[in-house]
């Protein structure tokens, strides 16, 4: 109907950050506080969807009565992930997944050596799970969703960057922000470029993480309906 666009729909989302142990008691962290995720999972379900949502760590409140799944590292996300896309007409990886993790969680707390000692800590690549659910869909209709947030560099533009990761991701839309000039972690406001699977504008948006969340469902929904 008019104003319920996703019933029948089922919208996986995940939100937040992942934490990834060094030891027992600390870990690598990020600082993506949810906020633009319980947007996007409010306004799907005011729209009739059907909402479930992968949460990480976060710095804000979940909106009442979400149906929520948490965990803790990009692999805990990665197995939820993998499993609700099953069911999932509509994947969101709102969540900020730590693109890498100690080789080893030491089963004990690191000590200090001794005066002046410093310590080095390997880490390993964690898995692409935006780019692994863009590469084994369900069905032709699933809408895969992604972000990227970006700072420009002495290569490349921040919108450059994130034009070759829609590329190499293959997600249906890549939500670009510039980190650079948009102080977006926990802010209330969000400023972002909608890009297509080959880098090209598909819109814009500015306004109240509500507001984008808005503009995004709508952009997912034209894609959908022309499928
Ligand atoms: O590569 P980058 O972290 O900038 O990509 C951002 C997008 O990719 C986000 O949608 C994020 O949820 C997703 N991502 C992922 N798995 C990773 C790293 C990022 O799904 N290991």
């Amino acid at each position: 109907t008019a104003n319920r666009p996703l019933a029948g729909l089922r919208v996986a989302i995940s939100i937040g950050g992942t934490r990834e142990p060094l030891d027992p008691v600390r870990f690598i962290g990020n600082r993506s506080s949810g906020r633009q995720g319980f947007a996007l999972a409010t306004e799907a379900s005011r729209r009739g969807a059907d909402v479930v949502a992968i949460v990480g760590s976060i710095e804000s409140h979940p909106p009442r009565g979400l149906n929520s799944i948490r965990v803790g590292t990009a692999l805990e996300l990665r197995d939820a992930m993998l499993s609700e896309a099953q069911r999932a007409d509509i994947i969101i990886m709102a969540a900020a997944v730590a693109d890498f993790r100690p080789a080893v969680a030491g089963e004990h707390k690191l000590k200090k050596t001794g005066p002046d000692q410093g310590e080095t800590v390997e880490l390993v690549q964690n898995p692409d799970i935006l780019a692994e659910l863009a590469g084994s869909r369900r069905d032709s209709a699933q809408v895969v969703v992604g972000f990227a947030a970006e700072t420009g560099d002495a290569s490349a533009s921040a919108i450059e960057h994130a034009r070759d990761k829609a590329r190499r991701k293959g997600a249906d839309v890549l939500v670009f922000n510039d980190v650079a000039t948009n102080d977006v972690f926990g802010a209330a406001n969000n400023s972002v470029v909608f890009l297509d699977g080959r880098g090209a504008e598909l819109g814009a948006a500015t306004g109240t993480k509500a507001d984008v969340a808005a503009a995004l469902l709508d952009v997912v929904q034209t894609l959908r309906s022309a499928r």
